[in-house]
């Protein structure tokens, strides 16, 4: 069988993943952060050995990065202009997270199951063959392409969510002060947080429908389907977390979706 066709059936196999990933995370939460669970008078997690956490994010998500690069410089169309915008593109959200991110986090001790890590870091390769594969040999882009309605109104898509999801992050890390790594958690207060529990997921969805608009692909399609399937499941746990730990938490602060879920 030809690459192309495999291909197809690989973005297929990622749709029934997502349905799969979202229908079990109504049910198990992933075991990483608040979500953490220890096993009876045990150290370990509940999920097997884990790693420091920090070392666990850069290991992760740094398949986007490298891996991606990688498939990406194997296409015919890895030296013209429009596939190496996009490439700039996504690789500029996985520097931040891969290499900025697990930096500013606040994790001096804290640890992520290995499973999680194990998971996540095969979902790089996954994802990062898909989105890179079709960006330099599937996908045709010509040059007139960044001035296209899809391109400018995904770029502008794109920019916001990253906006909205590193400005969160950066909300939520500075609610933990220096040594209070264990706990520590506090309700975020103030503008998009007093809509939503989880505004970086927010920004973080609506980066992928960015990309899905500004590079007009199939593998974009299933990549924001797939992040959606992730992180509205674990926003909404976040929310039942913040339900059950603070008696204040406003009933009309919705998950994810403002005013909706
Ligand atoms: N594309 C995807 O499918 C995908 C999947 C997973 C994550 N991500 C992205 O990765 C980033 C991190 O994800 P996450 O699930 O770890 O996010 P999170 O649970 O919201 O945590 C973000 C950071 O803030 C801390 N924090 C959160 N709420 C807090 C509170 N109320 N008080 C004090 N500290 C708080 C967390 O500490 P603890 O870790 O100690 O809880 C963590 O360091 C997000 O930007 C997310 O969008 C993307």
């Amino acid at each position: 069988m030809e690459e192309e066709q495999w291909y197809w059936k690989a973005l297929w196999l990622n749709i029934i993943l997502a349905f799969s990933t979202a229908a079990s995370l109504t049910r198990i939460t992933a075991p990483y952060g608040r979500h953490t669970q220890a096993a009876p008078s045990s150290s370990l997690d509940v999920w097997g050995p884990s790693m420091p956490a920090r070392d666990g994010w850069v290991l992760m998500e740094s398949p986007a990065l490298w891996f991606t690069l990688l498939v990406f410089s194997a296409g015919k169309h890895s030296s013209e202009t429009v596939p190496l915008v996009l490439l700039r593109l996504f690789q500029l959200h996985y520097t931040h997270r891969a290499l900025i991110y697990p930096f500013r986090m606040r994790s001096r001790g804290k640890t992520i199951s290995i499973a999680i890590v194990a998971l996540s870091f095969v979902f790089n390769i996954y994802n990062g063959y898909l989105q890179a594969r079709w960006l330099s040999e599937f996908g045709t882009y010509p040059d007139t392409w960044l001035r296209s309605p899809q391109f400018i109104s995904g770029s502008l898509l794109f920019a916001a969510g990253m906006v909205t999801n590193v400005w969160a992050d950066s909300v939520l890390i500075s609610l933990r002060k220096p040594g209070e790594e264990r706990g520590g958690y506090k309700l975020p207060q103030g503008w998009l947080f007093s809509l939503v529990a989880c505004p970086n997921y927010s920004g973080e969805i609506l980066e992928w429908l960015g990309w899905a608009l500004l590079t007009w692909s199939p593998a974009g399609l299933v990549f924001f389907i797939f992040t959606a399937a992730n992180l509205i499941p674990r926003a909404v746990a976040h929310r039942r977390w913040y339900v059950s730990k603070f008696p204040e938490f406003p009933a009309s602060r919705r998950a994810v979706i403002p005013f909706v879920l």
